[in-house]
């Protein structure tokens, strides 16, 4: 017999409905739409505790806003063992205080979790700690008022990027997370197989390795979903995807991690450079724009420094490979690292070109063939060069890379990698109504670290993977 939930009504009533008598409020509401006189109940966490003569002052927040409720409750009325960082729930009625601030006024809090900071809970109350050390108690860091805020812009920013290709007709495309193919050719793929030998030992076939007993043949973590969004895109001709993407870079720098997200985009029918460039430019300007608009006290939480923002009143400044290697030839003496022109353009360099152009954000488009990767499309009328285009931000550097897909079967089939067989169905799109695409990435955090001028991409995501780092 099917059951039913028959408290649903009753939840419905107590966490929803206005007009019953008590209900759980989040911090948000009520610092929205203060009404003095409700009857309410709130729970959270204590951030801070201020006894005075006859009462005591509580600092609660639920992570719904950067904001605190203050709740005054009499010194006979503390529950035993309340300290900061303990969870509690509250009920009272909602006042004014002679400051103008609304206040719950309680006679009855209860103590859901205790929390003893003796007991080596690492967040003591009103105490300023550096991202470095909060970066130590990843479970922990969500309770910080500045990684509480990082994580609500994040899921704004999320809900921003849907909203904006939604409403421009994109198709949301789930790409896999496990894939055969190394997108990018660089050789940073991580390898992903069972951990489990017997299984892999009953389903190896005669001459396959061990390793690839499970799909027959080598399968690895995405680290990019391009090469699928261009598969979609051969059908509906507007794509994007949002997802996770992995690299096996021995880097720990303050801007490279193992796992991150990338937005990627994928448009058809499209064949100049500059179209890929103006679909960037807007995205950026106007998720920006709005995310300065609903985030703008989360925002002011998490910066590490004063950021620059009129960029998203300009255009964004151009430059062709060939003039950001003569700048930066002319420049020379101004590098920490030599610049070489063989050895491409560093990070250091990255960052002087854009502050050459105004510090605002920078395309460095038609790129040498031979040091980008296989899939992009040859410039007309230099075949040396590649439409590709790399997006750097003020004091970050590369935020994007982008191209035209290469759509001619012959020359693509031509540079395939070595292992090109397994991308026959790359060269089907190409054969069967095939058509010229260009798309882009943008790497999520490395956004992030730009539009709130935080120092380390570790800072930028709840659960940061690096080399020699992969906790919780
Ligand atoms: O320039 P990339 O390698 O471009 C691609 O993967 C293309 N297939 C995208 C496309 O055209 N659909 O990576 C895109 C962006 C970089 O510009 C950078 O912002 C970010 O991804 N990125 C990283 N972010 C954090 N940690 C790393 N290790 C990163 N590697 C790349
Ligand atoms: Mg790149």
């Amino acid at each position: 017999m099917i059951r039913y939930c028959k408290n649903y009504s009753n939840y419905i009533k107590h966490h929803f409905k206005r007009n019953c008598s008590t209900k759980t409020t989040s911090v948000i509401n009520i610092l929205k739409l203060p009404n003095a006189g409700e009857k309410i109940s709130v729970k959270g966490w204590v951030k801070a505790i201020r006894k005075q003569k006859e009462n005591v002052f509580i600092d609660l927040n639920d992570g719904s806003t950067e904001k605190k409720l203050q709740i005054l409750i009499p010194h006979k009325c503390v529950p035993k063992g309340l300290s900061t960082g303990s969870s509690i729930s509250a009920d009272g009625i909602l006042h004014f205080s002679p400051k103008g601030q609304i206040e719950l006024s309680t006679e009855n809090i209860n103590i859901i979790g205790p929390c003893s900071v003796a007991d080596g809970y690492p967040i003591a109350p009103k105490k300023h700690y550096s991202p470095d050390y909060t970066r130590q108690y990843p479970h922990l860091r969500p309770r910080t008022k500045i990684f509480s805020s990082l994580l609500r812009v994040r899921s704004e920013a999320v809900l921003a990027i849907n909203n904006y290709f939604n409403s421009r007709g994109y198709v949301y495309i789930h790409t896999p997370v496990l894939t055969c193919n190394d997108c990018e050719g660089a050789g940073e793929v991580f390898k992903a197989i069972p951990d489990n030998v017997n299984l892999l030992k009953q389903m190896a076939k005669e001459e396959t390795l061990l390793e690839e007993a499970f799909f027959d043949k080598k399968v690895f973590l995405s680290v990019s979903g391009q090469l699928h969004l261009e598969a979609a895109a051969h059908g509906l001709s507007k794509v994007y995807t949002l997802g996770p993407t992995f690299r096996a870079e021995n880097s720990r720098s303050r801007l490279h991690l193992s796992e991150f997200y990338m937005l990627e985009a994928e448009v058809a029918f499209l064949d100049k450079i500059e179209d890929v460039m103006v679909i960037i430019e807007e995205f950026m300007k106007n998720v920006t724009k709005t995310l300065l608009e609903t985030c703008e006290s989360d925002i002011q939480v998490c910066r590490e420094k004063t950021v620059d923002m009129s960029w998203v009143n300009k255009n964004f400044a151009v430059l062709d490979y060939d003039e950001a290697v003569d700048i930066l030839r002319n420049n020379r003496q101004k590098f920490k690292d030599e610049f070489y022109e063989q050895s491409g353009i560093s990070k250091e360099h990255e960052i002087f070109l854009v502050h050459y152009c105004g510090d605002i954000p920078t395309f460095i488009i038609n790129w040498p063939k031979a040091i980008k990767p296989f899939y992009m499309r040859e410039c007309e009328g230099d075949n040396e060069k590649v439409a590709a285009l790399d997006l750097l931000a003020p004091g970050v550097g590369e935020i994007v890379g982008g191209s035209l897909r290469e759509n001619d079967y012959n020359k693509l089939k031509e540079k395939l990698p070595e292992a090109g067989a397994k991308l026959d169905w790359y060269l089907d799109l190409r054969k069967f109504g095939g058509v010229p695409t260009g798309g882009f990435g943008l790497g999520f955090e490395r956004y992030l670290l730009f539009l709130l001028g935080i120092n380390n991409i570790k800072d930028t995501l709840p659960f940061p993977r690096w080399p020699h780092n992969c906790n919780l």
